[in-house]
């Protein structure tokens, strides 16, 4: 039985990713904040693990939770923080470390102990970053804070690929769409059941997208 990691799995795109693999037969742990979240994660078959990816013992408790060999590590937690961050309006430091350490610390550290699981299950890892980091299709002033923690995953993801994929570690960054969940909000483009199955696709494949590279629910490139 294959076996997943969802880090953030409590509702959205996380809990949609962690409820389409155990349905789909994978041993699946999805991480949660609150209790009901837990329990509704257990109810859909997931192996529920309390963790704030922001706490200090956080890659230690993951690390517990963790068997010798995983096959497939999808980092997922994320926050938006204040959308009227741009040029004119910057963001307090307060918001500035929430969004930088929830997007970018936090991988940082709970990478260190994903590596060794996956390398022995030759596995892969995706962070679900966004377009909204694309340095090359950026356009629109709003949401720099969250653009620029993005910017700062995409190249968490290739720096990764560089590090992981020597040990067979297939590494990918994912753009899910503009989704309908709390944070991609009501009036989105895509369904959060059809942005999984398409990042489900990718992922089945994995080894024939090359690691290290960024890719959409559709299987297409984005750029940088
Ligand atoms: N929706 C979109 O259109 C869209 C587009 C591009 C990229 N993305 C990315 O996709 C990912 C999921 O987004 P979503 O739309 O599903 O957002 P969401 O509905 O707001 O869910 C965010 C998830 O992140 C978790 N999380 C946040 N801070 C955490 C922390 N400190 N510790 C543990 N978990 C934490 C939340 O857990 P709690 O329930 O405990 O808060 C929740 O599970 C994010 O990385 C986002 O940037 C989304």
């Amino acid at each position: 039985m294959p076996h997943a990691l969802v880090i953030g799995a409590s509702r959205g795109l996380g809990f949609e990713f962690a409820r389409q693999y155990a349905a789909d037969g994978w041993r699946v742990i999805g991480t949660y904040r609150a209790d009901a979240d837990g329990e509704r994660l257990r109810s859909a078959g997931v192996d529920a693990l309390a963790l704030d990816v922001l706490a200090e013992d956080a890659p230690k408790r993951l690390e517990a939770a963790l068997g010798a060999r995983l096959d497939l590590a999808i980092v997922n937690a994320g926050i938006h923080g204040p959308r009227q961050v741009r040029i004119a309006h910057p963001p307090s430091a307060a918001d500035f470390d929430a969004v930088m350490h929830t997007n970018v610390l936090a991988p940082m550290r709970l990478l260190a102990v994903l590596a060794g699981p996956l390398e022995a299950a030759k596995g892969t890892l995706a962070l679900v970053t966004s377009r909204m980091g694309s340095v090359s299709a950026a356009n629109t002033p709003n949401s720099l804070l969250y653009r620029v923690s993005k910017a700062a995953e995409n190249m968490l993801a290739k720096a990764a690929h560089v590090e992981l994929s020597p040990g067979g570690v297939r590494v990918l960054a994912l753009h899910p769409g503009w989704v309908r969940t709390d944070m991609g909000g009501p009036n989105a483009e895509v369904d959060r059941e059809e942005s999984i199955r398409g990042l489900r696709r990718v992922l089945a494949d994995a080894r024939s997208y090359p690691g290290g590279g960024f890719f959409d629910y559709r299987g297409e490139t984005v750029a940088w």
